[in-house]
């Protein structure tokens, strides 16, 4: 039963409140200074984990800012306790239990109304700024939110730039103090973003200190504001919030009665914490779509790698660069013999989908538009609808609809944003009307209209909208490009993937560092589930496609662990048919491998070196254990104690032979089994790049 208990409302108030967490491990001090400037320090088993730190927003113009001359003029406390099921997800059940402070700021000269609102969890803080109906505040534009986050030190910290436009980028790992001096070398040459600021960082921003805290921040509930990323001040270590202006310099644009997103710090003296806790989610509003019985979890496969690593090609034709849609006949032109995506192409995926037991086929680069679809600014880019030629849509779909496999949609909008609304209610019809269940959107290139960023606010409104849409379609919605998530899929579950990161399709645009899975659960996929499309098990694409000399910096049991690893109820086999033909003992594992989870154990955690984590798979017995490992070999030890007492399984274990190596050996693997219990304790070693994928069955 969900309770919520108002313990106190008082009418004398002081100055300082003090917060503490279910379990007491974490104090939160609320202090309002002598000027009026709203504070707040975090401590975690009596350290100090955030300084105090200073809230509160600049806004445009020559209003007056909220950020002081503020009194107390109320303030609550509650306690609340909830369990909820997931639609899907890593665990079965959720625990929302968290402590809140709600105090309310009665500008002195203005007064003007703003709620600070602070939830404390065991694992760590969320907070927002709420404005209320008032008189005196209606509308505002946001020229900077001026949340701070006082680090207690220099902190070793795995970040990527304040890129405005991408965040598709490796993860550097440096002290905080170092930032700025990477900055200003390598990585700004690759920002996409107007201006830049060389201590910016993006969240979900994981830290480490000298004394063993790890300490994550980040965002929840991102809803109809511009996205958070920090700003750092490097004499100080104090992270100051930087939003993502729009095409006119603006941070956001308010009408009270609002909300900010929820800035979330995550804080434990064990990694695994921070990689288990479901913070995120709890600070986001329950589901709000009522019949979820169509949102489930896909397996897939997908005419994909091939154009990925240049083998193929998503345009129909080369010969046609500048094509207008509507006035080019392309049933006129011949295709390329590199446009993989054609019926007699898609039917066999479709076979090996069947075969292997897929839920569905993804197919890009099967609608009109390819042949010039970025780079120029068009806004009347693809339709959504018009197939070429070559991929004939009802036969594909009754095809697929006879083997038991579904098709997945793809809708490269290429940033032209106002081209995809314009056609969204057609397109996502069109879905319905053809079988199509699930839809892989993209937002690659300069938005359009011109000079918006991808993570404004004007565009976050753009993917909300589409999720909300979507939904009303019974569409599941998988988005590339979009702001990186924050939780809100507990709300609109039919989100159930974004990449949002640097996905495996960097393994084909020269490589990504070997110990990247490493980090991602800890900043990427603290917000939601990525589409990483794991399952490479040919790293040499020179072999098929000769002029890319890109190298996947993985293990066979490194690809295999991801299924695990790195948890979405979307998952995708992105190598060949051909490639997973000649390893098929391995690739039985990614058949195997269950989608949804009724338990979740993290059994070993550091960011930049290694995860661990066994889960247990929805209705079942089985479990699956999965490996990352970065870039030193490492033995991995590990107790099965959360097997069930009495009971005997079988495991299969899918680990890096000896002399396997992400970039010299990384076909080497081998495959074990053995009988196991609740007393069985296993040691494993994995390579760089390296890691294992165990199944477990029960033999009944
Ligand atoms: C980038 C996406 O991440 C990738 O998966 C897709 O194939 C291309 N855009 C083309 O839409
Ligand atoms: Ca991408």
């Amino acid at each position: 039963m969900p309770y919520l208990i108002v313990l106190f409302a008082s009418i004398h108030f002081t100055n300082a409140q003090e917060l503490k967490s279910p379990n007491g491990d974490l104090t939160m001090h609320f202090e309002l200074l002598e000027n009026g400037t709203p504070t707040y320090k975090l401590a975690y088993k009596n350290k100090e984990v955030i300084k105090t730190s200073h809230l509160g927003l600049e806004l445009k113009d020559d209003e007056k800012s909220l950020l002081n001359d503020f009194k107390i003029t109320n303030t609550e406390t509650a306690t609340f306790n909830e369990s909820w099921t997931p639609v899907w997800g890593e665990v079965k059940t959720i625990q929302n239990h968290y402590n809140e402070l709600a105090v309310t700021l009665t500008q002195n000269e203005t007064e003007r109304v703003v709620i600070v609102r602070f939830r404390l969890f065991d694992e760590g803080l969320g907070f927002r700024y709420e404005f209320p109906e008032q008189k005196n505040l209606v509308y505002f534009t946001i020229k900077e939110e001026r949340t701070q986050f006082a680090m207690t030190g220099d902190h070793t910290a795995f970040w990527i730039p304040g890129d405005y436009d991408t965040q598709e980028y490796d993860y550097t790992e440096s002290k905080l103090s170092e930032i700025r001096g990477y900055s200003e070398g390598a990585v700004t040459a690759n920002l996409s973003q107007t201006s830049f600021s060389p201590t910016g960082v993006q969240t979900a921003l994981i830290m480490k200190t000298d004394d063993g805290l790890y300490i994550n921040l980040h965002e929840a509930a991102l809803i109809n504001y511009s996205c958070m990323h920090l700003n750092l001040d490097d004499k100080n270590m104090v992270f100051e919030s930087w939003l993502t202006p729009d095409a006119n310099g603006d941070k956001g644009y308010i009408q009270a009665p609002a909300t900010s997103p929820w800035r979330t710090i995550m804080v434990s003296d064990d990694a695994r914490d921070i990689l288990a806790s479901k913070m995120t989610y709890n600070l986001n509003e329950p589901c709000a779509i009522e019949d979820t019985s169509w949102i489930k979890p896909v397996k897939y496969v997908g005419v994909w790698w091939e154009m990925i690593t240049g083998k193929a090609t998503w345009n129909y034709t080369d010969d046609l660069p500048s094509v207008q849609l509507g006035i080019t006949d392309y049933s006129k032109v011949s295709p390329n013999k590199t446009h993989a995506p054609n019926t007699e192409n898609v039917k066999k995926y479709i076979d090996f989908a069947a075969k292997n037991g897929f839920d569905a086929v993804l197919v890009e680069g099967w609608n009109e538009g390819w042949e010039d679809w970025f780079g120029h600014s068009k806004d009347y880019v693809f339709d959504f609808v018009t197939a070429y030629p070559d991929f004939d849509v009802e036969g594909i779909h009754a095809y697929a609809k006879s083997k038991g496999v579904e098709m997945m949609m793809h809708h490269e909008t290429s940033a032209s944003v106002r081209n995809y609304e314009r056609h969204m209610d057609e397109a996502y019809k069109f879905m319905n009307d053809n079988g199509y269940k699930s839809v892989k959107s993209g937002y690659v290139g300069d938005i359009l209209p011109r000079g918006e960023n991808h993570y404004d606010q004007w565009i976050v409104n753009h993917y909300q909208y589409a999720i909300e849409k979507a939904a009303k379609y019974k569409i599941m919605v998988n988005a590339h490009e979009a702001v990186r998530p924050t939780g809100i899929a507990r709300t609109y579950p039919n989100l159930i993937g974004n990449e949002s990161a640097r996905g495996t399709e960097y393994q084909a645009f020269g490589g990504s560092k070997p110990n990247h899975v490493t980090i991602l659960p800890f900043t990427r996929l603290i917000g939601g589930p990525m589409d990483y499309t794991p399952g490479i098990f040919e790293m040499d694409i020179s072999k098929f496609s000769p002029n890319n000399t890109s190298h996947v910096n993985s293990t066979i049991a490194n690809q295999l662990a991801l299924y695990v690893t790195m948890y979405s109820p979307l998952q995708m086999a992105a190598d060949f048919p051909e490639h997973y033909e000649q390893f098929m003992d391995a690739f039985q594992f990614i058949k195997d491998v269950a989608m949804d989870w009724d338990e979740s154990i993290y059994l070993e955690a550091e960011p930049g070196y290694y995860i661990t984590v066994a889960r247990k798979e929805k209705d079942s017995s089985n479990w699956f254990i999965g490996n990352v490992n970065g870039y030193t070999t490492r033995t991995s030890k590990i107790s099965l104690d959360f097997l069930d007492k009495g009971k005997k399984y079988e495991a299969i274990i899918y680990a890096d032979a000896k002399d396997a190596d992400y970039k010299t050996n990384p076909q080497a693997y081998k495959i074990t089994k053995q009988k196991v219990t609740n007393k069985t304790k296993l040691s494993q070693v994995s390579v760089p790049g390296g890691g294992y994928a165990i199944s477990i069955m029960e033999i009944k």
